[in-house]
């Protein structure tokens, strides 16, 4: 039975408990009181079960991050391992451990830029604020006090802390919360389908955005503008795919006005786009990167921040005149996390997991863009193994549904009612398999999407 059509949740159960005790993050909270929560219960490879025993697809790799799926015993072992040597050690006042060095030196060799330092982190979130704070910091340091505003873009999801929160484009992350920070300002989102004027190709709809950045920068004046952040492809704005040329564009304007690329590769980061990481797809070196989600596959929580060994150096002679290089998590680099986040790139290197999810994605992409023709589907886009469905009240004009119809929740729904785990950002259906995929589960996978959906389509002619 799916959650649209069962009544909340009998007296203590689970469901029941979640409603009196959790408060959801990122959650209709009015909502979920009426509708009550899936209880997973269980995982292993690219399947979950809830509570009654029902089995489903997770094809959202839980929240774009479950790389190498469920249940994996190399991965167990190890954090059981790391466990028993040393539950926890910390970086701070030069305390150090060898999973943290070993990862750290992994990262770096993975990395296609000049990645000479790893700060860990817990979270996307606090790496992002980390990537601000060490913008702010190193200005700082070099005498260029003035240069600290971070460029962001409408519809980017960068985290929901203070920081990474401003830096996230998307108004219900502001909203009531008094977000953005003044230092954080938004330029305009790539989405061709949506924003592109009639008739411009998608060369020249990059030219202009790389304009509107350019004239955004020139208008702060470029001696208060220390960085612009993007994710390769956005990701919770809508799986939004950059157009043709984009990131060449941005980054000519970048470099004119000594303004870092912070690559957010939360997402994109371990093979999700058919290449290593999310730059190499689309051609662009970052100054720092971001990564969390399939580092660890989310066995654990880890988060890494790679910066150059240009934007070290003045951070030593700041300490000493400091006392201390003040920033850092208890959790900096948690010797069980880094245990598990290097063996599961371990793994993705012996497994060839990159190779096989750039492979995967030939299907995926076929099966996704074969739904373009359905008279719900305005745009399909994606890029190697994560895809998006835009939903759409009509086709030719591309005019939205109303959002109080809720016909991207409807669609999930009828997702979730038949065993297919998906997410709804707004009317746009978000997939994003486990890595692991194989072809007969992607055609599993999209089987259950296109039903879902002829069976959305029958609820939204019937209910017009
Ligand atoms: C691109 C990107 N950056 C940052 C984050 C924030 O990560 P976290 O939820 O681990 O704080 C996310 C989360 O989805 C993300 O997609």
């Amino acid at each position: 039975m799916s959650r649209a059509t069962h009544n909340v949740a009998p007296p203590g159960t689970l469901a029941a408990r979640d409603l009196e005790s959790l408060l959801h993050p990122a959650t209709n909270l009015a909502m979920h009181h009426e509708r009550g929560p899936l209880v997973v219960k269980r995982g292993e490879g690219i399947y979950v079960w809830d509570e009654s025993g029902k089995q489903y697809l997770e094809g959202m790799a839980g929240l774009w991050c479950t790389a190498l799926g469920y249940g994996v015993d190399e991965l167990i072992e190890t954090a059981a391992k790391q466990m028993k040597e040393l539950t926890f050690s910390h970086l701070f006042g030069g305390r150090s451990h060898e999973p943290a060095i070993l990862l750290a030196d992994k990262l770096k060799q993975m990395m296609p830029f000049e990645a000479g330092r790893v700060f860990f982190g817990n979270s996307g979130s606090d790496a992002n604020d980390t990537q601000v704070k060490l913008a702010w910091y190193y200005n700082n340091a070099i005498g260029r006090p003035a240069k600290k505003k971070i460029i962001s873009r409408a519809k980017a999801y960068h985290g929901v802390t203070v920081a990474s929160g401003s830096l996230t484009g998307l108004p219900a992350f502001h909203r009531d919360f008094d977000l953005p920070i003044p230092q954080v300002l938004h330029t305009d989102c790539p989405h061709y389908y949506r924003f592109a004027e009639p008739g411009e190709t998608e060369e020249q709809f990059a030219s202009r955005l790389a304009g509107n950045l350019e004239q955004l920068i020139l208008k702060e004046g470029p001696e208060t503008v220390a960085a612009f952040i993007a994710e390769p492809v956005m990701g919770a704005g809508g799986v939004i795919t950059p157009p043709a040329t984009y990131f060449e564009k941005i980054v000519a304007v970048l470099e004119k006005y000594d303004v870092w690329l912070i690559d957010d590769e939360v997402i994109c980061g371990f093979g999700r786009t058919g290449n290593p990481f999310g730059c190499e797809t689309y051609g662009f070196t970052p100054t720092t990167m971001t990564v969390a989600k399939a580092l660890s596959s989310a066995y654990l929580p880890i988060s890494a921040v790679l910066i150059p060994e240009w934007m070290y150096e003045p951070f030593i002679e700041q300490s000493r005149k400091i006392g201390i290089f003040g920033h850092g998590f208890t959790y900096s680099g948690h010797p069980v996390c880094a245990a598990v986040a290097l063996k599961n790139l371990e793994l993705m290197e012996e497994r060839d997991i990159f190779a096989h999810a750039a492979t995967r994605a030939v299907r995926f992409q076929e099966r996704l863009a074969a739904l373009d023709d359905h008279p719900l589907v305005g745009e399909t886009r994606g890029v190697g193994l994560v895809g998006g469905v835009e939903l759409v009240a009509d086709k030719d004009t591309k005019a939205t549904f109303d959002a109080t119809r809720g016909v991207g929740l409807i669609c999930a729904d009828c997702c979730e009612a038949d065993g297919l785990i998906v997410r709804n950002l707004g009317d746009t259906i978000a997939i994003c398999p486990p890595l692991i995929i194989t072809d007969s589960q992607i055609d599993e996978l999209f089987d259950k999407l296109a039903r879902a959906l002829d069976q959305t389509l029958a609820l939204v002619r019937s209910d017009a």
